[in-house]
């Protein structure tokens, strides 16, 4: 066929492991380097830098990237990128200076080396209007961006040590992806970016966008979410589920990605979309309200912002909100059913979630008994802070 699995974004696949022999000699000698300890999201990011991810990033934003980020949603060569991959430190943490190379650690563990290249002050109020649309501190993102350090620190890093992952047999890097999706001969393969248990509305995005390329890629995002939203232990196992009973084998992929949801919506939907692309994916599906919050952003505003990526290299598929109509007897949108509101029943996530807390079976137009009664195996499916 014409169509090849997706370039990495930027052209070529990041890879920021040490060798053996790198690490071996650092970690021999770590007591000469400055550390700095980070928080699990950090180490996620770059882990997500080493493997490829984020390709092209090979380290943390420097100056003139993060305020190109900033205004332009753009690297300075011009390349897309919406969101800003940063490690911040306060002041008592900055204990070396530009030059330096310095291990970053979680935990005990020294997770990664780093070259310092840029050490810089930065105005968290201007991050939040600009990424998050608001500088609310009521919004998620918002409110980890005031709890940032004062200091940003740019430069290359490399992964030293593996961050501690308990759904490793789950997470693919870009590598492997890239070499399932060739072993199963598949050339157009849309990505689906999730961080729910899965509704029928979910479902029918995933197999609408299926009729028309050979694969999906079903991908949860693992790692630390607001309160209120589903563990992902929860979400994991609501997938498996749903694939075992409802899924061909030779159609679908359902892996995770380790990653920190931002709730940045239009611009997170960017940077999503370049995450899948780094997988080897052709197409990505944005919905209503993609990586959305509250109501910070209209439910079609992570649509339209692709209009200003032509040169994304991955084609976004859209869909208007899905909902299941009575008149229909189906699961459609707005452009396909002529029926008024009063028919509509809406996958709301908040109802589905009282039901579940009140051990209610939801409709069978709303989730897979299935899909509920995994989720209702767990004591808290929840996410408590
Ligand atoms: S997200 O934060 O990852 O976007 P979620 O896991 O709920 O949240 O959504 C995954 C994808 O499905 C997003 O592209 C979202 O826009 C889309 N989506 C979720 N529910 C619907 C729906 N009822 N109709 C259309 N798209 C939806």
């Amino acid at each position: 066929g014409s169509h090849m699995v997706s370039k990495p974004h930027g052209g070529k696949l990041v890879n920021r492991v040490a060798t053996e022999k790198t690490k071996e000699k650092i970690l021999e000698e770590q007591n000469e380097f400055s550390k700095v300890q980070i928080r699990e999201g950090t180490a996620i990011d770059l882990e997500n830098i080493a493997h490829g991810v984020y390709s092209p990033l090979t380290g943390f934003l420097r100056k003139d990237e993060f305020q190109s980020v900033l205004d332009n949603m753009r690297l300075p060569n011009e390349l897309p990128w919406s969101i800003p991959i940063v490690l911040d430190v306060t002041e008592k943490e900055k204990n070396f200076g530009e030059g330096d190379v310095i291990l970053l650690y979680y935990n005990d563990t020294p997770i990664a080396k780093m070259q310092v290249d840029e050490i810089y002050t930065y105005d968290k109020k201007e991050f939040a209007k600009k990424v998050f649309k608001t500088d609310e501190e009521a919004h998620p993102g918002v409110a980890k961006t005031y709890a940032l350090g004062e200091y940003l620190v740019g430069g290359e890093i490399e992964l030293l040590n593996e961050v501690p992952n308990p759904f490793k047999s789950h997470t693919l890097r870009p590598v492997e992806t890239r070499a399932l999706f060739k072993e199963k001969g598949w050339e157009t393969i849309v990505a689906f970016q999730t961080r729910n248990v899965p509704h029928l509305g979910h479902e029918y995005l995933q197999k609408l966008a299926l009729t028309f390329v050979d694969g999906v890629f079903v991908n949860p995002v693992i790692g630390k979410k607001k309160k209120g939203d589903y563990k992902d232990e929860v979400i994991l196992k609501a997938y498996e589920t749903l694939f075992e009973h409802y899924y061909p084998k030779d159609t679908d992929i359902l892996a995770t990605v380790r990653y920190e949801m931002r709730y940045a919506g239009p611009r997170e939907a960017i940077h999503h979309a370049i995450m899948r692309k780094n997988f080897g994916c052709t197409h990505f599906i944005v919905g209503r309200d993609h990586a959305g919050v509250g109501d910070y952003y209209g439910p079609y505003e992570a649509q339209e912002i692709f209009q200003n990526f032509p040169d994304l290299e991955i084609s976004p598929i859209f869909f208007r909100e899905f909902y299941y109509c009575k008149k229909c007897n189906a699961i459609v949108h707005d452009r396909i059913c002529p029926h008024t509101s009063e028919y509509r029943e809406h996958f709301s996530g908040t109802k589905i979630r009282n039901m579940i807390v009140n051990g209610e079976l939801p409709p069978e137009y709303f989730m897979r008994k299935e899909v509920y009664e995994t989720i209702r195996s767990f004591e808290n499916p929840f996410v408590d802070e």
